[in-house]
């Protein structure tokens, strides 16, 4: 059986795609289980599947595992990836995201055996997207927060790689994912756990800034796509075509919520907060390249995915699934 390397599998899109990825390949799963971790999201007793509890950091270790396996494929989700977490203390960000995949491709560049390393980075290296205009692969980067800056960091020592050392990686720019797993600090899972806990939904600023939504199993698929099919060298632009503004976002969830427990005056529910320190307006992007070159498209329908996505929250509150996950957003709302 084929090995793969999955680093952040415990993560929301790392786990979901170990959930895929498991019916055809023999599963390494490295990830130092951090706060946005949860044992929860892989099921126990997979047979071709083993953890390392390890940090991407840890050379030696990322050494003797390629050795020991010999994969011929490492997907790189092991990451940092919250804006507000990045604005209040960035240097963690620095570590897992610019220096970890420094790690990741020294590791590669001593094994010289024959590996893909599928590195997931984000829309947000585009930065702020002009009305009307999608970013496209070879637009240039121009991040605006901490995160994003150490994703674009990133996504450049990657392609030095590609180029002085011949390391063949492809790096991948999706936009906003949801669906299981995720952990509740990004923007759908908070509105649902506020709704559940029956606190207000903080929104920032006006509610105005547009995001483009994916559902996670749709990423993953493109991502297999992109590790079995993609040109290696290239950047694969991954993403819906869905663009909604927070209120719209916030109001559709509050519509499904409507329909299941019937509470009244919801719409009040809605918040505006103090904004995020630069805040990007705006994120999308064009996609067709993935879709022409390598067949992908998305299949799900974002309504019946987020009553989904809204659904596997309900059946995981009040159960072990958040169990000391301690959690307050940065308006100090416990949810
Ligand atoms: P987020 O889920 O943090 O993803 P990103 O900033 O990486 O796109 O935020 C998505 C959008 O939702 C972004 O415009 C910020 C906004 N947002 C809120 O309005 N309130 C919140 O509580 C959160 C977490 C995000």
């Amino acid at each position: 059986m084929e090995k793969i390397i999955v680093t952040g599998g415990l993560g929301f899109i790392g786990s979901n795609l170990i959930n895929i990825l498991k019916k055809k390949y023999f599963i390494i799963n490295v990830d130092k289980a951090n706060y946005a971790s949860n044992f929860n999201n892989i099921e126990l007793g997979i047979k071709n599947y083993k953890f390392y509890k390890q940090d991407i950091n840890n050379r030696n270790f990322l050494k003797s595992v390629l050795k020991k396996y010999n994969p011929t494929i490492i997907f790189n989700l092991a990451a940092e990836t919250h804006v507000d977490k990045s604005i209040d203390g960035p240097k963690k960000f620095i570590e897992s995201n610019i220096l970890g995949v420094f790690n990741i491709l020294e590791a590669i560049k001593d094994y010289k055996k024959k590996i893909k390393l599928i590195h997931i980075s984000t829309d947000e290296v585009y930065g702020d997207i002009k009305k009307n205009y999608r970013s496209k692969e070879g637009d240039p980067y121009n991040p605006s927060s901490p995160y994003s800056a150490s994703k674009a960091s990133g996504d450049f020592l990657i392609k030095s790689y590609i180029r002085t050392y011949k390391i063949p990686a492809i790096i991948t720019n999706c936009c906003n994912n949801f669906g299981p797993n995720q952990y509740p600090e990004k923007l759908i899972p908070t509105i649902i756990y506020n709704l559940l806990n029956k606190n207000p939904i903080p929104i920032y600023g006006n509610g105005k800034n547009i995001r483009e939504w994916i559902y996670v199993k749709d990423h993953c698929d493109a991502l297999i796509k992109v590790a079995e099919k993609g040109i290696v060298g290239e950047n694969y632009n991954i993403g819906s075509g869905i663009l909604l503004n927070n209120i719209e976002v916030a109001k559709k969830i509050i519509l499904i919520f409507n329909k299941i427990y019937s509470i009244k005056n919801i719409v009040s529910k809605i918040q505006l907060v103090k904004d995020r320190p630069g805040h990007d307006w705006r994120y999308c992007l064009d996609s067709s390249k993935i879709k022409k070159k390598l067949n992908w498209k998305c299949k799900s329908n974002f309504n019946q995915k987020l009553n989904e996505t809204i659904i596997w929250y309900i059946n995981k509150f009040n159960t072990n699934y958040f169990k000391n996950q301690n959690f307050k957003n940065r308006q100090g709302l416990k949810i």
